[in-house]
């Protein structure tokens, strides 16, 4: 396998950006090229993750502006962007205007380039897209649904969505079930970021469990644009999303009706046949905890039915395969290497 290629990270201190270096610090063919943050240039990178002591000594967090000439110089196989979605579109504007500017892959994990037309997404996102002419260079999907993509950069679906689509996309694709898909989730508080909010200060969030913005979400709208992208029929989601007492991970309870003549058993074989070459996706015989995947690119799944529907519960750690680590996917597909590299470590299980 070729030699080590520099990769950049925009996101600075933030959690999604901890993941990437973190992985980029394990990764057999990438190295840190540079780590841009907006707050804090100069910044010594292990007082902003002190659980990377060890693995960049010495490294600093660099301007945008560095990084950005690093770019154009050539110096950067790739970038990852974990910029606030409304941030990202205008950072990555300016990363792929101009001539000498379009020599890497970009692979994005906000919101800003989930969707090809940039009117779904200020419908949606409610302000105006920063870079309503770069949409059409990136494909959004979660990485096991699409084999292969016609734009140079990618786009990462988000955690919930990406949970949500694990599942929704196999079942549209079996032609066994209604449309309807009626979600519930929960997702730990690394979910919402580094910044404290009401919802995510640790005595609202310890030991309590409650629902926000209950089929209000713009997750919704977000899992049947990408969903009708890929499987080719917009399903009709109605989701309810709960913050959990817990750091990270995301479990999703996803229940909907079989067709009046469509066999049961099917539906399972199906399910097992989407992902059966899919080494990061397993279909369990037991319902899955989300201790079975945190620390992990990891996903489980389970199907439970009955002659009236079926429950597809579905877990995932939020800040790797519904972050980070679907997005290495993503750029270790970008740039020709092995689409596991970097991503097979188990997680702990008891963190
Ligand atoms: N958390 C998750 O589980 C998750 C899952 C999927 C997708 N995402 C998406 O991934 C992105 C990052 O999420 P996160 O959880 O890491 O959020 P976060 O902890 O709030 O980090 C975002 C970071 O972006 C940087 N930033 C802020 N304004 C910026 C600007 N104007 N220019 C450049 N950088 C700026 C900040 O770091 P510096 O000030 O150091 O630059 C900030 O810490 C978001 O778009 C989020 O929606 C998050």
């Amino acid at each position: 396998m070729s030699a080590s290629r520099a990769i950049g990270v925009i996101g600075g201190t933030g959690y999604v950006s901890g993941e990437l270096l973190r992985l980029i610090a394990g990764h057999p063919h990438l190295e840190l090229g540079c780590i841009a943050s907006a707050s804090s240039p100069g910044m010594d990178l292990t007082e902003a993750f002190p659980n990377l002591a060890g693995c960049y000594s010495g490294v600093r967090l660099a301007s945008m502006s560095e990084l950005d000439a690093r770019w154009r110089d050539g110096a950067l196989a790739g970038i990852f962007c974990a910029a606030p979605h409304g941030t990202a579109a205008g950072l990555v504007d300016g990363l792929l205007s101009g001539e000498d500017a379009r020599r890497g892959r970009i692979v994005d994990i906000s919101a800003d380039f989930r969707f090809r037309d940039p009117v779904v997404f200020e419908g949606i996102y409610g302000q105006p897209h920063g870079a309503p002419n770069m949409t059409g260079q990136f494909t959004c999907a979660v990485p096991e649904h699409l084999a292969e993509m016609a734009t140079p950069h990618a786009a990462q679906p988000g955690c919930f969505a990406t949970a949500m689509l694990l599942g929704v996309v196999p079942m549209i694709r079996s032609g066994l079930i209604e449309n309807d898909f009626f979600i519930s989730g929960v997702t730990g508080s690394t979910g919402s970021g580094r910044s404290p909010s009401p919802t995510t200060h640790h005595p609202e969030r310890h030991s309590n469990l409650f629902a926000y913005k209950p089929l209000s979400h713009r997750h919704a709208p977000e899992v049947e644009t990408i969903a009708e992208a890929v499987a080719g029929q917009r399903p009709r989601i109605r989701f309810v999303p709960h913050s959990g007492p817990f750091a990270r991970g995301i479990h999703v309870t996803i229940q909907g009706r079989l067709r009046p003549d469509a066999e049961p058993t099917a539906l399972r074989t199906a399910l097992q046949h989407a992902y059966r070459d899919h080494r990061f996706v397993e279909v369990a015989d037991a319902p899955p905890r989300i201790k079975d995947v945190v620390g992990s690119n990891r996903a489980r799944l389970h199907l439970a039915f009955d002659e009236r529907g079926y429950a597809l519960l579905v877990v995932i750690d939020n800040l790797i395969k519904g972050a980070a680590g679907g997005a290495m996917q993503w750029m270790n597909r970008l740039l020709g290497l092995p689409e596991h590299a970097g991503l097979t470590a188990p997680g702990p299980a008891w963190i």
